[in-house]
């Protein structure tokens, strides 16, 4: 009789400092440019996966919010998360029933990549079930064939480039530099915790409708060689207005899609404003977002409590997560949300 197994993978979420927008193939997430990112420690995605190798049946999905019990995940997710278990199995050629249990640290889908940190912990764990044993590329190719292409860097630690790819095969992430060698922090203002109206999937889809979508692909060669040397050298000032310019050029490339896509909300003004002020005050900090209203604040440690008390006292911003750069995945035996 074949045998039950369990694993738990933990991985975290990341912040783009050059932005995956816009698909070459969107099924597959092979993107159209290279993007740059930093993986986190504490906005996280726990996922506990069970094996159950001789059971028929349907698969278990469940997702836990806070620190509340696992209970049955919303649709959406689950169809996702449904499609990504037949994918590994059919790779790993086996039989037998998942039942998959997902815990997010932080609020999921605010543009806060929930889906990046959720489909790398679960490729992580279904791959450790399945007995894959995948090197870092291929997990990375796995994580991405999730649909969620900015899992593809959350299997990794530290800054990642994620390169556009010659073929989808070879389309993975790679470490730029570690963690532990530039210790950066990310001070979030949380301005919104509702799902955001319009999915990553569908802006990608927009993407290139855009009539300023030509214009940031052409300036892009100088903004990732930029922002490439800047954490070479470890040069926040280096790497901050690159970062800025292009997370504005992101929302401008969505806010002109063909329909529109507004994300930002009265407060992330605010927050880009007071970040403004912060640096016209010598306090060095720099501001980037995703798809979605809420702002990363990136700075350097001895910076980190200043930023996040002036966020903190704005108007809309709800919470303030002090996250910060983080050492990539871990995975543990056994099942423990
Ligand atoms: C704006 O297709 O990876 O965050 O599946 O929602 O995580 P999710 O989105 P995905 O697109 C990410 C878009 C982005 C920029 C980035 O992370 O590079």
């Amino acid at each position: 009789m074949s045998e039950t197994t369990q694993a738990t993978a933990e991985a975290a979420a990341n912040i783009a400092f050059i932005k995956y927008w816009g698909a070459r193939d969107l099924e597959q997430a092979v993107p159209q440019n290279p993007s740059i990112s930093m993986t986190l420690r504490r906005c996280s995605t726990r996922c506990a996966v069970e094996l159950l190798p001789g059971e028929p049946g349907d698969d278990e999905i469940l997702l836990a919010v806070g620190d509340g019990p696992p209970a049955p995940a919303p649709a959406a997710f689950a169809v996702r998360v449904q499609a990504h278990l037949d994918r590994l199995r059919g790779i790993a050629g086996r039989r037998g029933r998942f039942r998959v249990a997902t815990r997010n640290s932080f609020p999921a889908a605010a543009g806060l990549a929930s889906s990046a940190s959720g489909f790398a912990a679960l490729t992580l764990a279904v791959v450790e079930c399945l007995d894959l044993h995948p090197d870092t590329a291929e997990l990375s190719v796995l994580a991405r064939r999730s649909g969620s292409g900015s899992a593809a860097r959350s299997v990794l630690g530290g800054y990642v480039e994620w390169p556009a790819g010659e073929g989808e095969e070879k389309c993975y992430a790679k470490e730029l530099l570690p963690a532990a060698a530039w210790d950066l922090r990310d001070v979030i203002a949380v301005v919104e915790r509702e799902a955001k109206k319009v999915s990553s999937l569908e802006g990608h889809r927009r993407a290139a409708t855009s009539p300023y979508y030509g214009t940031r692909q052409a300036e892009l060669p100088r903004r990732l060689e930029a922002v490439r040397r800047a954490i070479r050298e470890r040069d926040l000032s280096a790497l901050g207005p690159v970062i800025e310019e292009e997370a504005i050029d992101l929302h401008l490339i969505a806010m002109s899609s063909r329909p529109p896509i507004l994300y930002w909300k009265p407060a992330t003004l605010a927050v880009l404003e007071a970040v403004r002020d912060l640096r016209e005050e010598g306090i060095e900090a720099y501001s980037t977002m995703d798809a979605g209203a809420n702002v990363h604040v990136i700075t350097l440690p001895e910076r980190e409590e200043t930023v996040a008390a002036r966020l903190a006292e704005l108007e809309g911003v709800g919470e303030v997560i002090r996250d910060g750069v983080g050492p990539g995945p871990r995975v543990e035996a056994g099942l423990s949300l």
